[in-house]
């Protein structure tokens, strides 16, 4: 096998060697059945036991309460961009939103096929550099439910207290479920596209309260309502048996770390480096506002374009990749979810002292 680099990558991104390893060997043959995992039916009992279990250490994991039902779903988190108002809203029915980033803004427009959203709030006049408090905003009291994203992958802001709220709590943590400890008894709904934290691309973790399930406007397609899934767990359809495979051998990786709380801790630390050396000099900019820094996506700045391109190519070089940062703020960006080594972090800082140093004025 080639040397692995320290991949940066927003996802898909970096998984537990452990995990890919043996992901590898039960591909080909899974438990000495004979049969590869990706051969093998999903209403096998052997198939049915490897989605059992994943779904029950996210249970463990983030401690969800049993009113909740965990779906395995395909199109991509994009595509609860639509499915959360198809269910939830119509009749001039009407929810609210924040708007603090690309993802809640196709999510704003996709909701607005569905019923009358209220935004309140904005930081897209600011670039979206930071998440509003607790103050800035009011759910309007006829909302259906509330809508925020939990980190916004591309600009590097969280919510480092989620929102208060009497409606319906609704959050995309694509980029930074099970990267902290949070109490789900208090959401609606969370979903998320595996392929940060998770495991590999191809399917979608929601969580969503029962009572919810009953709220499907008559003549919603069937595979677009909620309830077919929670009904059938997952299996209605033929669901994306590997990435709910490899959830699962993510999930125990997790376990064996320490679960949420000591990846949190470990998390915290892994972003404290980068972000102690960003504040330490004036050379590297962070995009986001100190109050609102993320801990999995760290975009910066150099002094002009021309460092940053000289500054991604030579990292590349040394095994650091995937720093570009997004086609729509461009510079860098560093993305260090749950197994993202701690050394990788070390490394990078290590070569941004050098560079600075190296390429002055
Ligand atoms: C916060 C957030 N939500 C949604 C998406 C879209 O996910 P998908 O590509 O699975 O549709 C992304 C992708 O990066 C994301 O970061």
């Amino acid at each position: 096998m080639a040397d692995r680099v320290y991949n940066f990558s927003p996802g898909p991104a970096t998984l537990p060697v452990e995990v890919l390893e043996q992901a590898a060997k039960d591909v080909v043959n899974f438990k000495e059945t004979g049969i590869g995992l990706i051969e093998m039916s999903h209403r096998s009992k052997e198939f049915m036991a490897v989605a059992e279990n994943t779904e029950k250490l996210l249970r463990e994991l983030m401690g969800i309460p049993a009113n909740y039902k965990v779906l395995f779903l395909q199109g991509g988190a994009s595509s609860q961009f639509f499915m959360i108002p198809m269910n939830l809203l119509g009749d001039g029915k009407k929810a609210t939103y924040l708007n603090t980033g690309t993802w809640s803004k196709k999510a704003i427009k996709e909701a607005r096929l569905f019923g009358d959203i209220d935004v309140a709030f904005s930081s897209e006049d600011q670039t979206f550099n930071r998440v509003p408090t607790q103050d800035e905003y009011t759910v309007a009291p006829d909302s259906e439910y509330f809508y925020f994203v939990s980190n916004n992958t591309i600009y590097g802001t969280q919510f480092p207290k989620f929102p208060e709220t009497d409606s319906i709590l609704i959050s995309d943590m694509s980029s930074d479920i099970l990267s902290r400890k949070i109490d789900v008894s208090k959401f609606g709904i969370i979903f998320a596209g595996a392929q940060k934290n998770m495991g590999p691309s191809g399917v979608t973790i929601v969580i969503i309260r029962d009572d919810l399930l009953d709220r499907t406007p008559a003549g919603t397609p069937t595979m677009l309502t909620y309830k077919t899934h929670a009904d059938k767990g997952s299996m209605f359809n033929t669901p994306p048996c590997f990435p709910i495979y490899a959830v699962g051998e993510v999930l125990k990786w997790l376990k064996k770390q320490g679960g949420v709380e000591a990846i949190e801790t470990r998390n915290v630390e892994k972003a404290t480096l980068l972000y102690d050396f960003i504040d330490s000099t004036d050379y590297y900019r962070g995009h986001a506002e100190k109050s609102s820094r993320s801990f999995m996506n760290i975009p910066f700045n150099l002094p002009n374009s021309d460092l940053e391109a000289k500054f991604i190519a030579e990292a590349a070089e040394l095994g650091l990749n995937g720093l570009k940062g997004h086609r729509s703020i461009g510079g860098c960006r560093a993305s260090i979810y749950n197994a993202f080594p701690r050394e990788g972090v070390v490394k990078l800082v290590e070569f941004m002292k050098n560079f600075e140093s190296a390429n002055q004025g």
